[in-house]
């Protein structure tokens, strides 16, 4: 682990909104969320919403990096996955919610911090190069710029932490390498942007139903609005350990795609009851499989309340994103002000 990244560790007792630490991060609006978003980041934003000044927002200038061409679902993809974190329980009272191509001051530090950034620090991005040599369509200026656009969301709120995944502590790191250069800069006196600390989120991936890293593109997802008969489908039809092919053979838990996901979910009790039957043949795998379905469906129970709640009423979730948009502006109007000052631009 690097010396800047550290573990979560929420503080014990809320603090006054005045002096909690900020914390920023987006999400990329793909579509509906999976069991993989909430355990790999939803799960821990919940928790660090009590304890921290969160800002969550929609990276959709992100997402258009890379998917330009999809102008039909952009729209939907944003409010679904806003309809998603409040059903995860993220609170629109404690944390500030919002789309970033309805913040145009990140695009201003965006440009601002392009002029004494050198490119090489952006294509020597670890899988950079892969991603464009894999996908010609992704030569462009604007996924070159990936990483930078990301330090101005990062720094425009002067955040502290960062909650990411392992994919991600790259973009972190290059920003915190921004925010020095900047400061040098234009600030040797006083640092303006302060560097962030990433908050590495536990990267157990979560397998999804073929044994693979649970992604939308795969096709192995269960979402986190699945309805309960789509849950228990994908989990009754997912494969199991090959070497367990009629119910008489005994099976090894280890060589089975449903065990990851039975680790997450079960107690004690379930797994070691599941583990032995399955070593002794004692049990057969829709045996198995129930426990999971139905750990999967109590889990999803809430969210599906709470979802609909702002599904009726989408108005509500437009008025939750205008007010967190307002709120996230007045301290990214600040901080430009002093970038614009500090690069001698308040002409
Ligand atoms: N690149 C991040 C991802 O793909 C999304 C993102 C954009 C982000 N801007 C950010 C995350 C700022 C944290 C902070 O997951
Ligand atoms: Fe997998 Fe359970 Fe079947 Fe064993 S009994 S192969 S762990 S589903």
């Amino acid at each position: 682990m690097s010396p800047a990244s550290t573990q979560v560790q929420p503080q014990d007792k809320p603090q006054e909104a005045l002096t909690r630490q900020r914390v920023l991060s987006g999400m990329r609006p793909t579509g509906a969320l999976h069991l993989g978003h909430y355990h790999g980041a939803l799960k821990n934003w919940v928790k660090l919403q009590a304890s921290y000044d969160c800002f969550f927002f929609v990276a959709d200038w992100h997402a258009l990096t890379t998917h330009y061409q999809d102008r039909e679902s952009i729209e939907r993809n944003v409010y679904d996955m806003v309809v998603d974190w409040l059903a995860a329980g993220i609170d629109p009272e404690q944390a500030t919610l919002f789309i970033q191509s309805r913040m145009p001051e990140h695009a201003e530090l965006f440009t601002l911090l392009a002029m004494s950034t050198p490119s090489s620090w952006l294509e020597r991005i670890p899988s950079y190069k892969d991603q464009v040599e894999k996908n010609r369509e992704l030569a462009t200026y604007g996924f070159l710029g990936y990483p930078l656009l990301q330090a101005a969301d990062i720094l425009i709120y002067k955040a502290a932490f960062v909650p990411v995944g392992e994919d991600q502590t790259a973009h972190v790191e290059v920003t915190r390498e921004v925010a020095r250069r900047f400061n040098r800069i234009y600030s040797p006196d006083r640092a303006i942007l302060p560097e962030p600390l990433e908050l590495l989120t536990d990267t157990a991936r979560l397998t999804g139903l073929d044994g693979q890293k649970m992604s939308k593109s795969s096709g192995n997802a269960i979402a986190m609005r699945d309805a309960p008969e789509v849950v228990e489908e994908k989990i009754r039809t997912m494969p199991t350990d090959p070497q367990r092919v009629r119910r008489a053979d005994a099976g090894d838990p280890k060589r089975c795609p449903v065990w990851p996901l039975h680790q997450l979910y079960s107690s004690a009790e379930v797994l070691t009851w599941a583990d032995q039957g399955c070593r002794s043949a004692g049990i057969g795998c829709l045996d198995c499989k129930q426990p999971l379905i139905e750990a999967i469906q109590k889990e999803q129970a809430p969210w599906r309340e709470r979802a609909n709640e702002y599904l009726s009423n989408p108005k509500q979730v437009q008025w939750i994103v205008e007010v967190g948009t307002e709120r996230a502006r007045a301290v990214a109007r600040k901080t430009l002000r002093e970038v614009r000052s500090a690069i001698g631009l308040s002409y």
